[in-house]
């Protein structure tokens, strides 16, 4: 039996999560974590009975570290994410890869030119409903694809944006963004996943009830590379929050989700009756208004898929590059509701 590889957790707010996740993960082992915040760190060790730094570079330093998870401020990634590369750990890192692509696209060379591996977090892509969805959409039987309607109507209280680890959230610099960019990036990476890259978008964002930079409700309109028309709703401002909502349908199906799957009519009969029977059932879920009640689930495939990387030598399942689009098509939703313009996402590769 191979040895367990060693993994650190960088940041312990979401960072939890992946403490978890390394603990119930088959090949894993937490060996440390790292937070400068001192309550958060001497929390973490307590709980999981590992190694803790204050220091990230300390951490970095103790070679029996296999891999790193990057759970800080989304804008802090790509230079948290080149510290553990050049120190020859590899990386799990948290979505949004980073906030600009001009970012990912640093990390990225750094990750090639180290050799490491580096997962990137989509937990979505994770979940079986979402794999069926996706090969059925591959393998044509939805037929070619007409619309892609997206909404995610969350709520988040103002207290989420205040204080020592909520001041960043809603910023431009550290979070790139407020519901689009952070709660929607989901969202996002998942229509762009199970429908196809996005051509071009015409965004409109605002701030409407809370006391934050960046915005709290961005409506936008996708055309994407197949043809297809979307619309994409993200907001932190539903009372009560609402569910994410998903409706995809082309010439020859649809189906649409929410927790669960509505409604599925593509394939043959039985096909829609097992879809409906495996899928079709609501989980009670507090993810709407709870940032902390995402489940490790999804997590611990991620690290599981990390650890087969490492062993085979193989790329992760979610790789940078496969992670950046849902980067690109938000920047672009942000940059066409400041300039009034229909902006291609093409444009920012450039
Ligand atoms: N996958 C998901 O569903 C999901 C859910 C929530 C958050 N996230 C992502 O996780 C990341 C973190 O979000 P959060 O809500 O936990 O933020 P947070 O502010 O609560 O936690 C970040 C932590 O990182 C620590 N930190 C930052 N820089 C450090 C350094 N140099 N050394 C040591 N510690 C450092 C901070 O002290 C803080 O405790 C974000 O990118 C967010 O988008 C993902």
């Amino acid at each position: 039996m191979p040895r367990e590889l060693n993994f650190a957790v960088l940041g312990l707010g979401m960072g939890i999560h992946h403490c978890h996740a390394i603990a119930e993960a088959k090949g894993a082992r937490l060996a440390a974590v790292c937070d400068h915040d001192k309550a958060r760190l001497n929390e973490g060790v307590k709980m999981f009975g590992c190694e803790g730094y204050a220091k990230y570079d300390e951490l970095l330093k103790n070679n029996d570290i296999d891999a790193v998870c990057i759970v800080t401020e989304s804008g802090l990634h790509t230079k948290h994410g080149i510290m553990a590369a050049r120190a020859g750990k590899h990386l799990l890192v948290e979505k949004p890869v980073d906030i600009t692509p001009a970012r990912i696209k640093k990390l990225r060379e750094v990750v090639e030119e180290t050799g490491v591996k580096c997962g990137c977090v989509f937990q979505s892509r994770t979940e079986p409903v979402n794999l069926r969805l996706k090969q059925a959409i591959d393998k044509g039987k939805l037929g070619k694809l007409i619309g892609v309607h997206a909404q995610l109507p969350w709520y988040r209280a103002q207290s989420y944006y205040e204080g020592s680890h909520g001041a960043w959230k809603g910023t431009w610099k550290l979070d790139g963004g407020g519901s689009l960019m952070n709660q929607g990036i989901h969202t996002v990476d998942l229509i762009q996943w199970l429908a196809g890259p996005v051509e071009s978008v015409c965004g409109f964002t605002g701030v409407f009830s809370h006391k934050i930079e960046a915005e709290d409700q961005t409506v936008a309109i996708l055309k994407f590379e197949n043809g297809a028309l979307g619309t994409l709703v993200t907001t932190t401002c539903t009372i009560p929050d609402q569910s994410q909502r998903i409706l995809i349908y082309g010439e020859k199906g649809s189906f649409a989700k929410t927790d669960a799957l509505e409604f599925y009519e593509a394939g043959g009969k039985k096909e829609r009756q097992q879809m409906m029977a495996w899928y079709g059932k609501k989980k009670a879920s507090k993810i709407g208004s709870d940032p902390m009640a995402v489940s490790s689930a999804g997590h611990t495939k991620h690290v599981e898929d990390l650890v087969r990387a490492i062993r085979r030598n193989t790329e992760p399942g979610i790789t940078i590059d496969s992670a950046t689009h849902a980067v690109e098509i938000a920047c672009a939703i942000f940059k066409s509701a400041k300039t009034g313009r229909t902006v291609k996402v093409n444009d920012l590769r450039k």
